[in-house]
């Protein structure tokens, strides 16, 4: 089939060559001629396991191209995905702007019937809105073509997108047309394996479903750092009651692990922009603003425990921090912990020695060259002559460290563990000092 994909970001990027490589025949549009370029060299210009690869054989075995034409695009595909950035305004509502771009860039275009398919995520009643955009290009022209919109939304995680989107847990489709979820049925048929996962709903309900997925699991993270604090208060283990809880399955395992906060492009920008849509909507959402409260509130949590070890003083001090990326597997930096905890940290005078597997250009580009931040080449390095160690993202390669070498590089034998890798007793009779989450701290 042919497809066209506006936006080469994260989700759109994913889209096309997933699509392209279950054999249809996709162009990529972005008004960026540079990325366009780096695209059509095969780079991709973040990082996400695999991605590169399936980019550059769909790009040389001609079924994905990259252009910053408007009007190829328009006339290449059937489906018409816009997957273009919905970033926050001051207030926390998604901006809407570039997808109403797109939209009247194809109703500015179009001349046969075209399924025009949501894909970034959008506040509900989104597909209105690009239905009247489109409607409206197509009257400035005094044409009228056929057009239906469809919502889609993608549940993909960073790090796992491939297989997110080739084996996804469910396909949600929001159409009122019987007709155009034939065609996106069909257009899914390589990836619903096994059983069918297609959903098919009204617009506003798959709207919806998005954010509520994603604020139930940011619910789930805030409420289990709103439950390490109460643990830490009473000398409860946050650890042991995960384990007792997870293990009833209306609970599971899954999305309970309390940590320095949750990060990304997702979660916080969504959390708030459904908070936004329900106070439009006449609701105040009490439960989801709180959520987004707890989870700034534990992105300080391990600088405040920083500065209470150090008796409210950092100046001159030097931390060593481990993971930069709002998560393993991804260079990604947007809302990640790290950039809270350094920029405290910075603000009290305080330099840090940074080590990150792949983020480190990323945090280059954010932050340049400064006297108090060191880019260190290994996790060890980092520690050199620091006085503490902060860990903020849970890479596997954090997990066993040596920590005999640790104890010799850093000036105190210190960790703040935002993410739990450690058990505090091996630490303790290790001789260090250990501060976990949800945990009561050993060895100070
Ligand atoms: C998320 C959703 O999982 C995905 O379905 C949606 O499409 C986009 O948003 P992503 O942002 O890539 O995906 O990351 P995810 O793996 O969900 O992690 C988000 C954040 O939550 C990370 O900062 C992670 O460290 C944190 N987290 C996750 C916790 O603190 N505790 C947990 O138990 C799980």
């Amino acid at each position: 089939m042919d497809i066209t994909v506006f936006g080469s970001g994260y989700v759109g990027l994913v889209t096309a060559a997933c699509f392209a490589d279950a054999g249809n025949t996709v162009v990529c549009v972005d008004v960026d001629a540079r990325r366009v370029e780096t695209l059509s060299r095969g780079e991709v210009p973040f990082y996400e396991p695999g991605l590169d690869q399936m980019v550059r054989a769909n790009f040389q075995q001609g079924r994905l191209r990259f252009t910053t034409d408007a009007a190829e695009g328009v006339s290449h595909g059937l489906f018409q995905f816009i997957a273009v950035g919905t970033p926050p305004g001051e207030d926390g509502s998604a901006d809407l702007k570039y997808v109403l771009q797109v939209a009247d860039t194809i109703g500015s275009l179009v001349t046969d019937y075209r399924v025009v398919v949501t894909k970034s995520t959008v506040p509900v009643g989104t597909a209105d809105k690009v239905r009247e955009a489109l409607l409206a290009a197509l009257q400035r022209r005094g044409e009228s073509v056929e057009i239906d919109v469809v919502s889609n939304p993608e549940f993909l995680k960073e790090g796992a997108a491939i297989s997110d989107f080739t084996k996804p847990d469910r396909i949600v489709i929001g159409t009122d047309n019987p007709r155009t979820a034939e065609l996106m049925r069909a257009l899914y048929a390589p990836f619903n394996h096994n059983h069918d996962r297609i959903v098919v709903m009204d617009v506003r309900s798959s709207e919806l479903t998005k954010y509520a997925a994603n604020a139930m699991l940011a619910t789930r993270i805030s409420f289990m750092n709103e439950l390490a604090n109460v643990a830490e208060k009473v000398g409860a283990d946050i650890e042991k009651v995960r384990i007792g809880i997870g293990s009833d399955p209306r609970i599971g395992y899954h999305f309970i692990y309390p940590g320095c906060g949750y990060g990304g492009s997702c979660f916080p920008k969504d959390v708030k922009a459904l908070v936004h849509t329900a106070s439009e909507s006449g609701h105040a959402a009490a439960l989801l603003a709180a959520v987004e409260d707890v989870n700034q509130r534990q992105k300080r949590v391990l600088f405040e425990n920083i500065r209470k070890h150090f008796g409210g003083d950092l100046k001159g001090r030097t931390v060593a921090l481990w993971g930069l990326a709002f998560k393993p597997n991804t260079d990604d930096m947007r809302e990640a912990s790290s950039r809270v905890l350094m920029e405290a940290l910075w603000e009290s005078g305080a330099s840090v020695r940074a080590f990150d597997p792949v983020a480190m250009h990323e945090t280059r580009k954010i932050y340049g060259e400064r006297a108090d931040l060191a880019l260190c080449d290994n996790a060890e390095a980092a520690c050199e002559g620091a006085d503490v160690l902060a860990i903020v993202t849970e890479w596997k390669q954090f997990r066993s460290p040596n920590f005999e070498r640790l104890k010799k590089l850093l000036k105190q034998p210190t960790i703040f563990d935002g993410r739990n890798l450690y058990d505090p007793q091996l630490l303790r009779r290790q001789g260090f000092a250990y501060y976990s989450i949800g945990r009561a701290p050993v060895g100070v």
